[in-house]
């Protein structure tokens, strides 16, 4: 990212630190980087250490329920009908995973009664719906829908929902989230050319510092499962930060799609990388102009890649049976495009409302019991009309 500064930070790093005029006691400097020293890194001042427990909790290892389909298909599901419920943590729902990424449904109903720190990945939070705020040891981040939510890995937060109305998607990565190097130039910053500008990315508002006791109950996310730790000092005990590591929000709305004469493949719609994987928005945007040109996309063999797509909003011309919510999946050794007569109703079309996020793997993803109770098997013969009634 960038650097940002929030509170009170002193003009040199690691030196004495006190409060009220040299009364405190002195306060404590907490380095939180990347790949050891070599990484991006902020430095917090706290009130008290970091460090201090109350008491160790129970370790919780992570369930995930694999569904391993009978069939190697094209696949489509809902996440609109799946039921609300839980907190903003320990409501998310697997749906499909692998080494690389985890990806998770959450309708969040109820509020978090302690704190969450994912200790051994990034995270990324699309806010299909839904407003709230993040509360972390940076300050407060709001978040509104379209927005995806930016946790890196050892940002202490919570959530705090501003109605039950919630529906996201959550990922997490044991990589780094970052924006694609060839936005940026060779001191970091974003290019010209890059469909975003640093503008676009929204730091938490100024921290929030409470000097309380108490117990503080803070679930780690470790070793493929969750530590309890309590804490008798209020985790946000941060008077002043500076660094290049904090959370933040992106809005899909300030993607700045780019089109072509003809058609430009999805490396054009990239939003993020993580490690053997990518992010895109495909953003409303004017369609490619030449008169002779097919519009949507031509058919393609995901030959080293698996292909997911959540459409989010509009209407999305190319899938027959998919609505707003629905993510299809399409895996990797199969071709997939259009499906029939899409691309014929397509020509001559000046621009699309769509707005759908894609992750594509380039490893094979595994699917959970969630997707095999949303799974919509027909989906797999759509591109046949004597076949799909369903989707027809
Ligand atoms: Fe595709």
């Amino acid at each position: 990212m960038r650097y940002e500064r929030r509170g009170e930070v002193p003009a040199k790093r690691h030196v004495q630190v006190r409060r009220n005029g040299g009364a405190s006691p002195l306060l404590t400097e907490e380095v939180m980087g990347y790949e050891g020293f070599s990484g991006n890194e902020t430095i917090l001042l706290h009130l008290h250490s970091p460090c201090r427990l109350d008491a160790v909790g129970e370790f919780t290892p992570i369930q995930r329920t694999e569904w391993v389909p009978d069939t190697h298909v094209h696949r489509l599901a809902d996440t609109a009908p799946m039921e609300p419920g839980g907190d903003s943590v320990g409501g998310r729902r697997l749906l499909m995973y692998n080494g690389d990424i985890e990806v998770s449904v959450c309708k969040p109903t109820e509020e978090m009664e302690g704190f969450y720190r994912n200790g051994e990945g990034d995270e990324v939070i699309y806010i299909h719906r839904g407003r709230g705020v993040l509360r972390t040891v940076f300050g407060r981040v709001a978040f509104k829908p379209k927005d995806y939510v930016v946790i890196p890995r050892g940002t202490t937060h919570t959530f705090e929902l501003e109605d039950h109305d919630q529906h996201w998607m959550c990922f997490h990565t044991p990589g780094e989230i970052e924006t694609p190097n060839r936005y940026r130039n060779r001191y970091g910053q974003l290019l010209e050319h890059a469909p975003f500008s640093q503008r676009d990315f929204h730091p938490p508002e100024d921290i929030e510092t409470f000097d309380e006791t108490g117990e503080f109950a803070v679930d780690v996310r470790v070793r493929d499962g969750f530590q309890r730790y309590v804490l008798d000092r209020h985790p946000f005990d941060v008077v002043g930060w500076d660094g290049y590591v904090w959370p933040y929000t992106f809005n899909a709305d300030d993607f700045e799609p780019r089109a072509g004469r003809f058609h430009l493949p999805p490396p054009a719609h990239q939003t993020f990388q993580g490690p053997n994987f990518v992010i895109c928005t495909f953003a409303p945007r004017m369609l490619d102009w030449d008169p002779e040109a097919v519009p949507l996309p031509y058919h393609h063999s995901n030959i080293q890649s698996e292909e997911v797509m959540f459409y989010a909003e509009g209407d999305y011309a190319a899938r027959k049976g998919v609505e707003i919510g629905s993510i299809t999946l399409h895996p990797s050794g199969l071709p997939h495009g259009p499906q029939p007569g899409a691309v014929e109703k397509s020509l001559g079309a000046k621009s699309t409302d769509e707005l759908a996020i894609m992750w594509d793997t380039f490893k094979p993803l595994r699917l959970t019991d969630l997707w095999r109770d949303n799974d919509k098997p027909e989906y797999a013969l759509s591109w046949n009309p004597d076949r799909a009634p369903a989707t027809a």
